[in-house]
This record gives C-alpha cells, structure tokens and sequence, in this order.
C-alpha cells in the first residue's frame, strides 16, 4: 500500500509541486483553509485535499485522524513579512502555535516523519516577526524531535522564484498596468532558486531522515542583487523600474547561516551535493568557519538570472 503524506499549505506554491513530485509514489494529502484554492489545487494534482487551519488544534488532529498520514510535510505558514509586521498576532498564531499543533498533534497520533519548512529569515539577527517566528518553529523542530516515534527535520532555504506574492509575479503585474517596476529593495541581496530546486530540498531533507533527524538542513544558494534582476528584467521582458521606499520589516541581506550559527554547522555531503546541517544541541566537530550571507555567496550570472525569470510556472501552478 502507498504510504499517505500530508501537505500543510499544499495548496501553496511549493505544496502544490511537491503534491505533483509525489501523487506517482504516494497517497498525498494537501491541507490548507480557502475551499476555492483546495478546489485549484485538487484540479491541478488530482491529489486529495483536506480543510485545514494549523492555528486550530482540533482541525489538525481532524485531519491526522481522518487521513492517517505516516509523513506530514508543513509547509503552511504566513509567510509575508510586511503582512506579518502588521498583522503580528496572526503570524504567531500560523507560523508559531500552527507549527506547535502540528507537532503536538504528530506526536499524539504517532506520526513518523515531520519535515517543516523553514526560510533564510529564520537566521539570526532577525529583522522581522516572521524570521522571528520561523526561528521558533525551528528549534520547536529540534527540541521536539524524537517524542514518541515522530522524527523532525527543518529545512531552511532564501527565495522561491515566482512564489505566490513575490517579487517577479508582482512586478510582472506592475508592468502590465504601468509599464513601471516600483521596487522597495534595489540594494538588496537575496538568496534565489527555483521551486524544482526547493521541492527537491524537502524531498531529500525526508530521504535522509533517519541521519539528519533533529537538525536543520540547508545547501549553498547562489543571491543575486534585486537591481541587477531589475535591470535583467527589462532587457527581457520590457518595462522600466524606480526604487520606492522600503518595507517594514526588510533587511539588506539575507544569512543562511547567521553569525550565532557557524559553531552548530557542519557541511555534509547529501547524495553527492554539499549541504549545511545546523544542530543547536552540541557544537559542530566540523564548524564553519563564518556565516553564509547573501552579501557574500556567488551571485547568479545574468545567464541564470534569465533562466529564473523564464521559469515562469502558468498562472494555475502558482
Ligand atoms: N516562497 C518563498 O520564497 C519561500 C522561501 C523560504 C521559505 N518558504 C516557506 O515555504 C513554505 C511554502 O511557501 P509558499 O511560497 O508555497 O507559500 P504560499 O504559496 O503562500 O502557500 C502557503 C500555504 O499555506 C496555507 N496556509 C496559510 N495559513 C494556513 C493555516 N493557518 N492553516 C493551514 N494552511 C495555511 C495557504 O493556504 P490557505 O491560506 O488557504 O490556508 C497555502 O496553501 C512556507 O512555509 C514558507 O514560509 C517560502
């Protein structure tokens, strides 16, 4: 018989292409609270979709019971930080006590694998409430790893490009009704892959379960500076762009390894790739020797700049 895996958020961005790497393989679930994006999300995947609210204990353990998952990947979050600046209580509410109840109902209901999705923001120093409550999710993951039959893993990775709401869905919109970019972060850094390559993070993240359980995975990302996307952008695909007032809530650069963070570090290779393991319950044998920030990794080539931008899923898969 297949084994079930629950997708928290799996009519998200990611959930949805997860659901559509696995719905061959496995009896995949996707859980998540607007019955019009389930219904989006059933048609696309064909997988099975599950109302859901993780801020609701009772919804979880409804679900969990009902569809009997050996795997729960959750990916469910409120994941914008200018929203979350404003909106603080509902952020927690998703982000820190869904997260709790997902484990907790995990561990009650014997669950075997959790795989929770993590994001750069949650690497210190924080900037905003939304890397702040990602931390927590993080080190409830680790800390709870291990109670009753339930293994943990986070992983932790920057930007999705054309995730839901982000910048190049936004600024494609822009374009179309002014022909004009505002962009609130043109000196800004940040981390960049494709949603292929997130999905493939998770997906090893639970292959390599039994050695990583309790930690944190990460791998090398390359970043990009917003203006030169901006300017690749326009030579592309049309359009022109001005720099706006900035964001509550944003920072210049993004650390994937923050400075508190080196000395829990090691780097591990993971089906030949090399990956960062962050484990905050002993010191690493192997530390790295300094933090992974956006100012200083490899910047994507134009040529990979285009590649991201023409990566563009339909409207549908987004
Ligand atoms: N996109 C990125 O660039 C990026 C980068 C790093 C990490 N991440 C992380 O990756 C995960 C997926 O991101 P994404 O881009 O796929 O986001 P997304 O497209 O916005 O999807 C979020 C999903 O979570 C669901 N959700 C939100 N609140 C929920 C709740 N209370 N209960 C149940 N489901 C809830 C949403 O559906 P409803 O609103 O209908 O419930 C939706 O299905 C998130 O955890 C995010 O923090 C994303």
């Amino acid at each position: 018989m297949k084994e079930t895996v629950l997708i928290t958020g799996g009519s998200g961005f990611l959930g949805k292409t997860l659901a559509l790497k696995l719905r061959d393989t496995h009896r995949v679930v996707l859980g998540a609270r607007n019955h019009a994006r389930n219904q989006e999300a059933l048609a696309r995947t064909g997988c099975e979709v599950a109302p859901l609210d993780v801020s609701n204990l009772e919804s979880v353990r409804d679900v969990l019971h009902q569809h009997r998952p050996q795997v729960v990947i959750h990916a469910a979050a409120s994941k914008f930080v200018d929203i979350s600046e404003r909106n603080p209580m509902e952020c927690v509410d998703v982000n820190v006590l869904g997260s709790q109840n997902v484990i907790r109902a995990c561990v009650d209901l014997g669950i075997q694998d959790l795989i929770a999705v993590s994001t750069d923001k949650a690497a210190p120093p924080h900037g905003n409430i939304y890397g702040v409550s990602k931390a927590m999710m993080e080190r409830m993951c680790g800390l709870m790893d291990g109670r009753g039959d339930l293994r943990i893993v986070s992983v932790r990775f920057g930007n999705i490009a054309w995730s839901t709401g982000s910048v190049f869905p936004i600024w494609k919109r822009m374009v179309a009704t002014h022909g004009q970019i505002e962009s609130t972060g043109p000196n800004m850094r940040r981390f960049f892959f494709t949603v292929e390559e997130a999905s493939e993070l998770v997906l090893r993240a639970w292959k390599h379960i039994a050695e990583i359980h309790g930690k944190i995975l990460s791998r090398h990302m390359k970043s990009a500076q917003i203006s030169d996307i901006l300017d690749v952008w326009t030579s592309v695909r049309g359009g022109t762009w001005k720099p706006i007032a900035p964001r509550p809530g944003d920072k210049d650069d993004e650390y994937l390894i923050g400075p508190s963070e080196p000395d829990f570090t090691s780097l591990v290779s993971l089906d030949g790739l090399p990956h960062y393991l962050i484990d905050f319950s002993k010191r690493s044998e192997t530390p790295l020797d300094g933090t992974v920030s956006s100012a200083d990794v490899d910047r994507l080539s134009t040529k990979e700049i285009e590649a991201l931008l023409a990566a563009e899923p339909e409207e549908a898969d987004r």
